[in-house]
């Protein structure tokens, strides 16, 4: 029986909802200072603080506890450091601690700070808590496929309230780069190829990260990332620059990070790439012209780790003194962990390049942000409260919502899924299908709480039924990952080829015994995230001679994809019934994937990235411009001779297990004046038999202008819940907003008098179409 939007489920979600935003409503801790205040605050602290303070905090210390050997391993991707983080704290020479999360030594250093420095300034203790702490909620890219930013608010909400639990005070999120080639490893952090959804996720997750205001009680300051333009990397690998011309820069890849700074967000990280020929952490006009002047940012800047050091690496700096010098006259407050600025800005301030003025407007927004979080009033956690804040079984619950309603049903050929929980007897295939740990993806917690694998979701689910599971293939990547290098895991053995044929056979003996096969394939968590791009799609290892072996035994079988990109499934699109793309599910991920598998859960997930056919199709995104021979389905058909131009499946798309009808596209006028808004309403019907939600997209084409525009833009969306037969009018209002983009040849935002296309429906090749005009001036 389905009945996931029954109304008692509803019930549920609502009240973990609102318990998850229950803090919000507390009052701030330090935010309640008027802006005089604040400055006062801040001059009165810069009047007493030496040089040497003021760079203190513009340095934020890296404590990775590292034994020689590691550190060895390393090489000079760390810079050697003689002087222990408490002595660092000691002498105000350290404005933030990165990379821990121990309980004690954060409160160790944070009362050094508060009772022996001089300043007595307390610490921003950075981690990276991305898609959860303790409880790990499915990765970004999947929280983008939930199209649903309360959610995604309420998934930050619990992450920051654990991490602030063990004193962990500032975010390294949201990441919001725009990511339109699947083979960056890095596209598995953020939303996905919009920047429409890319915004709203961007807003939800600074709204959780930090609640309504900076220091609000459990919650944490976040940091918008990767400033900017680090999704374009040339060729999807990772920390590769990228040519971005202005117009695409501006109508693409910065409305998230402007999304995100109107919602407050407090701090900022400037990217590692090199941008137009100028590394992101030494590029003025991105950090001073975009970032401040136009997109008016008030908080600081920290770098991304060791990006201002590097700035010698990419031969932009001549010498470290000179990364010192470009990373702060470009507008970099906080240098991460390289200690480049606290060797250095000292004799660059003698020497006379840099002015005390400099110094000062650098510190001013790290003090501002300091006070206004509250910290000097409330610089400790409260470690009598963490354990049950970190073990609270409604975290776990919002966990399995969110997981259940991040996955997309990509395929399911005579409705196979939900499987009935009669069955007999299920085979779980896959060298994924009983981790813990890969379930989880990058950016894995170490004390993350024990995950359930998908065999133990599947065992749970079905206690009398026969399961049984076998690896069928192996998993492995080439070269180690960063964190694999930092942490010295050593490569496991990959399997030799009689052992790889052994494990085949099993597999294959275990799907004829079965009535039905689950088939868990994807990539191991390490196979994406930083520094894990792909030069292929393809399904690594022998999990397509595993998919096809077990589709050739004619059981029925359902595929299940963890991974943290789309991947090249042509074969099993045209070849498995049905296709279920999990990603990384995170802590609950087991359950929800047996609760979507057996009907206990819809799935109503939908795409944020268009799915390519083959690796050669990237990039691929739908809103592309038109050519002067636009592809159709009847006449010239393609840009590729080998392949169609559409991609696999579309943006937008995820199937449900009822169907939706749209009709009576409506706008309330056809001509609009400038600067004014219609309405755009839609009748969407529930036509199956059970109750979801589908997600009504809105589209919009500007036909003629100052620049080409793609051929369709995402302007709106609304998630909407029906019980069969059950019908809703949706409405959406689309205004200057909506149309304004930035023009190349106006070089400012623009609204031009053009005629313009709607389309509405449930995903990017919606066709119920209408039009409308932005009359003249
Ligand atoms: C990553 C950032 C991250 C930082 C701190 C860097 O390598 O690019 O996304 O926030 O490390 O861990």
């Amino acid at each position: 029986m389905i009945n996931t939007r029954s109304n008692t489920h509803r019930a549920i979600v609502v009240l973990l909802l609102t318990f998850a935003l229950s803090s919000s409503g507390t009052p701030a801790q330090g935010s309640s200072a008027s802006g005089e205040q604040v400055n006062a605050r801040v001059k009165a602290l810069l009047s007493r603080m030496s040089l040497q303070e003021k760079i203190g905090q513009l340095s934020q210390v890296g404590a990775l506890d590292l034994k020689p050997d590691q550190r060895k391993e390393l090489g000079d991707l760390l810079p050697e450091d003689s002087v222990s983080i408490e002595d660092h704290v000691r002498r105000g020479e350290a404005g933030s601690i990165l990379w821990t999360t121990d309980p004690v030594f954060i409160s160790t250093l944070q009362h050094v700070a508060m009772e022996e420095s001089r300043m007595k300034i307390p610490l921003l203790f950075g981690f990276d808590v991305i898609h959860g702490f303790r409880t790990i909620f499915p990765v970004p890219l999947a929280m983008a496929a939930s199209w649903d930013p309360d959610l995604v608010e309420n998934a930050q909400a619990v992450a920051a309230q654990e991490a602030s639990a063990v004193g962990i005070n500032w975010t390294f999120g949201p990441m919001v780069d725009i990511a339109r080639d699947a083979r960056w490893g890095r596209i598995v952090e953020g939303a996905g190829e919009d920047p429409f959804l890319g915004a709203a996720m961007a807003r939800a997750q600074v709204r959780g990260f930090q609640g309504q205001q900076l220091g609000t009680p459990g919650r944490v300051v976040g940091s918008v990332k990767h400033f900017a333009g680090y999704g374009g990397a040339e060729g999807g690998r990772d920390y590769d620059g990228a040519y971005i011309p202005e117009e695409h820069l501006r109508n693409v890849y910065l409305p998230p990070f402007k999304a995100a700074i109107d919602a407050g967000v407090g701090t900022v990280m400037s990217a590692y790439l090199d941008l137009n020929d100028v590394p992101a952490s030494g590029n003025r006009f991105l950090l001073r012209d975009v970032l401040r002047r136009d997109l008016g940012f008030k908080g600081f800047v920290v770098s991304d780790a060791m990006a201002v050091r590097d700035l010698q690496t990419h031969g932009f700096a001549r010498d470290p003194q000179d990364a010192a010098l470009r990373g702060l006259t470009a507008g970099v407050n906080m240098d991460m962990a390289s200690l480049t600025y606290l060797r250095n800005l000292e004799s660059l301030v003698q020497s006379g390049k840099l002015s005390m003025t400099q110094i000062d407007d650098a510190v001013r927004p790290i003090l501002e942000v300091k006070i206004r979080m509250g910290l000097f009033e409330h610089p400790y956690s409260d470690s009598a409260a963490a354990e049950s804040i970190l073990t609270d079984p409604e975290h776990r619950k919002l966990a399995r919502v969110a997981a259940q309603r991040t996955m997309v049903l990509l395929r399911n050929e005579n409705s196979l899924l939900p499987l009935k929980k009669t069955v007999a007897s299920v085979a779980v295939i896959g060298p994924l299908a009983d981790s813990e740990k890969e379930i989880q993806g990058s950016w894995g917690v170490e004390k993350a709480a024990q995950a359930v694998s998908v065999l133990e979701g599947v065992r749970a689910k079905l206690p009398h039924v026969r399961v049984e599971s076998v690896r069928g293939a192996d998993l492995q990547r080439k070269y180690p990952s960063l964190v694999d290098k930092v942490f010295g895991v050593k490569p496991t053995v990959p399997l030799a080829e009689d052992q790889l044929k052994n494990e085949l056979d099993k597999a294959v003996e275990a799907a004829r015994r079965a009535d039905t096969v689950v088939l868990i394939l994807g990539e191991l968590s390490n196979m994406s995230g930083e520094a894990a791009s792909r030069a292929s799609l393809d399904l690594p290892g022998n999990q397509q001679q595993l998919l096809e072996a077990v589709v050739a035994t004619g059981k029925p079988v359902v595929l299940v994809l963890l991974n943290g990109r789309p991947l090249n499934i042509s074969w099993a699109a045209g070849h498995v019934p049905a296709i279920l793309e999990a990603w990384y599910p995170g802590t609950e991920g087991g359950n929800a994937i047996a609760d979507i598998l057996f009907g206990d859960a819809n799935p109503e997930g939908k795409l944020p990235v268009s799915w390519p056919r083959t690796t050669g199709q990237v990039p691929t995104y739908y809103a592309h411009n038109l050519t002067h021979q636009p592809e159709d389905d009847k006449n010239f058909t393609s840009r590729y001779l080998d392949v169609p131009t559409s991609p696999l499946y579309p943006f937008g798309y995820g199937l449900c297990y009822t169907q939706f009808a749209f009709s009576k596209l409506q706008l309330s006028q056809t001509t609009l004046a400038p600067g004014g808004s219609l309405q755009v309403s839609i009748d969407v019907e529930n036509t199956g038999r059970s109750s979801g939600s589908e997600v009504v997209q809105l589209y919009i084409h500007q036909r003629a202008g100052s620049a080409s525009r793609p051929v369709r833009e995402l302007k709106g969306f609304q998630r909407t819940l029906l019980a069969p037969s059950g019908k809703k009018t949706v409405r959406f209002t689309v205004g200057k907003d909506e149309l304004s983009f930035w023009s190349p040849e106006a070089k400012a935002w623009v609204e031009e008098s053009e005629e313009y296309d709607v389309w509405v429906g449930g995903d990017s090749t919606a066709s119920l179409h209408a039009s409308f005009r932005v009359a003249a001036n």
